[in-house]
């Protein structure tokens, strides 16, 4: 693969210098390094180790370039920050976003993918309190390479030893690899529920949180996309990177989505739109005594219905979230809205909606299917465009 900008921070363990042999095999790579050593890990390698291996700057500190603000440049210039080794208290430092050094400043700093390949004594690594951190890492996105059993500097076997040097410029490269995977791709996600107004109070809704959506931008910024994130109302947190338009009403995501439809290559509509919206929106709440008989309904444009219509070159992918016949009438929907592919759940019994897992296929052409299995959204986001590849002809 073409050489990438990596920075590697290096904590304080025994494991430290395999951090240098690391250094060496991913500069021979083609790659280039910045390279951090905390306090801790000078007191087990030198930082003229690294200048020698990379022949850059090695850095240490958040205050000896003066004016430079090295933490923030450095966040900015790498396409991936690896922690190798990462001891418990910078794990730790990390999840929690405390910034008490340039290591741990560069790695609330970036918008970088993060990865952390851990190595420690048995015990640390089983507390749960490294348990509950590298947890709350995974589920921010950060890739943990995780530490293999072997003999331990304590002088005894156990699980704590840093993963091999192959595993790990197997896995720093996977994940440079993936993020040009859609470099150059502009996509349009809608997602959500929409909020159709009864009066200043009350509105129609559904059970939307947004989360397939969401999970499947943020898997496509990972994948070097550019993403237009069109979003109804919901509580769940929009990933960084997106451009992001927060819309209220099914109108207002039909006027946003169709807005930036001409320059989005891939467009995934997501959203759960409300059909129907009340013929009449009230100015005032309307009175309890007042309540009148029935809300007349009124039907909502279909924003992915358009998209077809007015499709050039975009590549237009659906959901359908069905009850029964899911497959037949996704083929459907395939077809009369001109979609190159179609997402399906069974949200029978309440699964899909609200929940963290979900389980879905992604149908295309007259019969093409691909299974993506059950699992968690943000798992399922990936497999979704790993699936995509495939039927758009550019991977698998
Ligand atoms: O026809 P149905 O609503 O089941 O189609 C679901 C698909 O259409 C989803 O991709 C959904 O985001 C999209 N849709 C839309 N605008 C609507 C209704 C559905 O974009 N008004």
């Amino acid at each position: 693969m073409n050489g990438a900008r990596i920075l590697l921070g290096v904590c304080g363990g025994i494991a430290a210098y395999k951090a240098a042999a690391l250094t060496s095999r991913l500069v021979q790579r083609g790659h280039v390094l910045d390279v951090i050593l905390t306090d801790e890990a000078q007191r087990f390698i030198a930082p003229l180790t690294f200048a020698a291996l990379t022949r850059r700057t090695v850095y240490t500190s958040l205050w000896e370039n003066g004016a430079a603000i090295p933490h923030i440049v450095l966040a900015r210039e790498n396409a991936l920050v690896a922690i190798v080794p990462a001891t418990a208290h910078t794990i730790a430092r990390i999840a929690l976003g405390l910034a008490d050094d340039l290591l741990a400043n560069v790695a609330l700093a970036t918008r970088a993918p993060l990865l952390l390949a851990p190595a420690m004594n048995t015990a640390m690594l089983e507390h749960p309190a490294t348990r509950t951190h590298l947890a709350t890492l995974r589920e921010r996105g950060a890739t943990i390479v995780e530490p293999e059993s072997g003999f331990l500097a304590e002088r005894e076997y156990g699980a704590g030893r840093l993963a091999d040097e192959e595993t790990l410029v197997r896995d720093i490269e996977r994940i440079l690899g993936r993020m040009r995977e859609l470099a150059g791709e502009r996509v349009l996600i809608t997602a959500g529920p929409t909020r159709e107004v009864i009066d200043p109070v009350r509105f129609l809704s559904n059970a939307s949180t947004g989360t397939t959506g969401i999970e499947i931008a943020r898997e496509a910024l990972a994948r070097g996309a550019a993403v237009d994130l069109v979003l109804g109302p919901t509580q769940v947190p929009p990933p960084v990177g997106a451009e992001l338009v927060r819309v209220t009403t099914a109108a207002e995501m039909y006027a946003a989505a169709l807005a930036r439809a001409p320059v989005a290559t891939i467009a995934v509509a997501t959203a759960a739109v409300a059909d129907w919206r009340p013929a009449q929106a009230f100015d005032e709440k309307v009175k309890k005594s007042a309540e009148p008989q029935t809300i007349a309904l009124k039907r909502n444009p279909d924003i992915l219905a358009a998209l077809g219509e007015r499709k050039n070159g975009t590549f237009l992918v659906g959901f359908a979230a069905e009850t029964s016949d899911v497959e037949a009438s996704a083929r459907l929907k395939l077809t009369h809205k001109h979609l190159d592919a179609i997402a399906v759940n069974d949200v029978s019994g309440g699964a899909g909606f609200g929940t963290g897992d979900n389980a879905l296929a992604l149908l295309f052409g007259t019969d093409g299917r691909i299974d993506l299995g059950r699992s968690s959204k943000r798992e399922l986001a990936a497999r979704f465009w790993d699936a995509l590849a495939v039927v758009r002809g550019t991977g698998g």
